[in-house]
């Protein structure tokens, strides 16, 4: 990845500036943009969780820009955790360890554990950089609580409009999916939710197996509700015979239906078919990855009576991008 240019550079002070100042400012991160404040920022913090619409006890991720600094942000730090920040830092991983005493109460939603990430987008690491020494930012995907997260900075204009300080435009997300969060409390690592990074890379790395589920009785995670990531339009996911049962039934009834599909062998039943809005997907986890918030977005937008979606192949590969699917079909009135 490049440094940013020196336009960026002067938006980039800005930004800092504002952070600094308590507002919040919204970045480009390699997964999806974040919704920043920083965090000895109580105001800011406060802001954060009301303009999303989230629930104050849900934690949030805490970025930060030198992997030196990590066990000043946590402590009890196990050996397997320190592997991992080195191997992966920056990028796509979320880790979970025990709080120090330099993050506040209100970014881990009481909890005294928190969420930290060295992010890889080249925007996002110069921000965090420019903040300062012992600076970082609290950061969810910026977009509504329980909503599509955004991947351009138009998806979080469409959602915030002028209640930000500030959007920094670094283009397109590169992963598109949400950071792979691992619990590193216990013993041993726990996948909480898939992502950006594979989670049978991380098993290389550590030389263990993760244990999955969602076995998580004393840890919240919002991104394990089953209403997130939603779009407005009523969402579900088939394998290919069911799709073309459920696809036939609903145009008898005269509805415009959104199609999700992947393999050629559909796009051929479909595409001019009418009442059929029809996007071809990558059959490459990397590229679906990257195009499937953008393609959720814009499907929403179209009045549909029903989005459906391929179900996607099985495997390590597929499996943040079948998370978030099934996630999609989830939807809550809560939300
Ligand atoms: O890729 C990402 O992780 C993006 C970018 C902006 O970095 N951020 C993101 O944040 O997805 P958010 O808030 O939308 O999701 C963060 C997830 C939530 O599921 C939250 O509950 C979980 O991380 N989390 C944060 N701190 C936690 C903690 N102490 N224990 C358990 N889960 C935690
Ligand atoms: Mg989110």
């Amino acid at each position: 990845m490049t440094s940013p240019s020196n336009g960026s550079s002067s938006r980039i002070v800005q930004a800092a500036t504002r952070l600094n100042r308590g507002e919040l400012v919204a970045f480009p991160t390699e997964t999806v943009y974040g919704l920043g404040a920083e965090i000895s920022q109580a105001a800011a913090i406060e802001k954060l969780f009301s303009v999303k619409g989230r629930p104050k006890n849900h934690p949030l991720i805490v970025h930060f820009a030198h992997l030196a600094d990590l066990d000043y942000w946590a402590e009890n730090i196990p050996d397997y955790a320190w592997l991992l920040a080195e191997h992966f830092w920056p990028g796509p991983l979320t880790l979970i360890l025990h709080k120090s005493a330099h993050v506040p109460l209100s970014v881990t939603g009481g909890q005294d554990t928190v969420g930290l990430r060295i992010p890889k987008h080249p925007l996002a690491l110069a921000l965090l950089a420019a903040l300062g020494p012992h600076k970082a930012l609290a950061a969810p995907s910026a977009n509504h609580f329980g909503h599509i997260s955004p991947t351009l900075a138009s998806h979080v204009e469409a959602d915030f409009g002028n209640q930000l300080g500030m959007i920094l435009d670094g283009g397109a997300c590169a992963v598109g999916v949400e950071s792979t969060i691992i619990s590193c409390i216990g013993h041993f690592p726990q996948l909480l939710r898939p992502g950006g990074i594979l989670h049978t890379d991380i098993e290389q790395v550590i030389k263990c197996n993760l244990s999955t589920g969602t076995a998580q009785t004393t840890i919240k995670a919002s991104g394990s509700l089953a209403s997130h990531y939603a779009p407005v339009t009523p969402l579900k996911t088939l394998d290919d015979s069911s799709l073309i049962n459920y696809l036939d039934t609903l145009l008898q009834q005269g509805l415009r239906i959104g199609l999700l599909i992947h393999s050629q062998k559909l796009q051929a039943l479909f595409t001019a078919k009418k009442n059929v809005h029809c996007v071809l997907m990558p059959d490459n986890p990397q590229d679906y990855a990257r195009q499937l918030y953008t393609t959720l977005r814009a499907l929403d937008q179209q009045g549909l009576a029903c989005l459906i979606t391929e179900e996607v192949p099985e495997g390590a590969e597929w499996l943040a991008i079948a998370d978030r699917l099934q996630r999609a079909g989830h939807r809550h009135s809560s939300n």
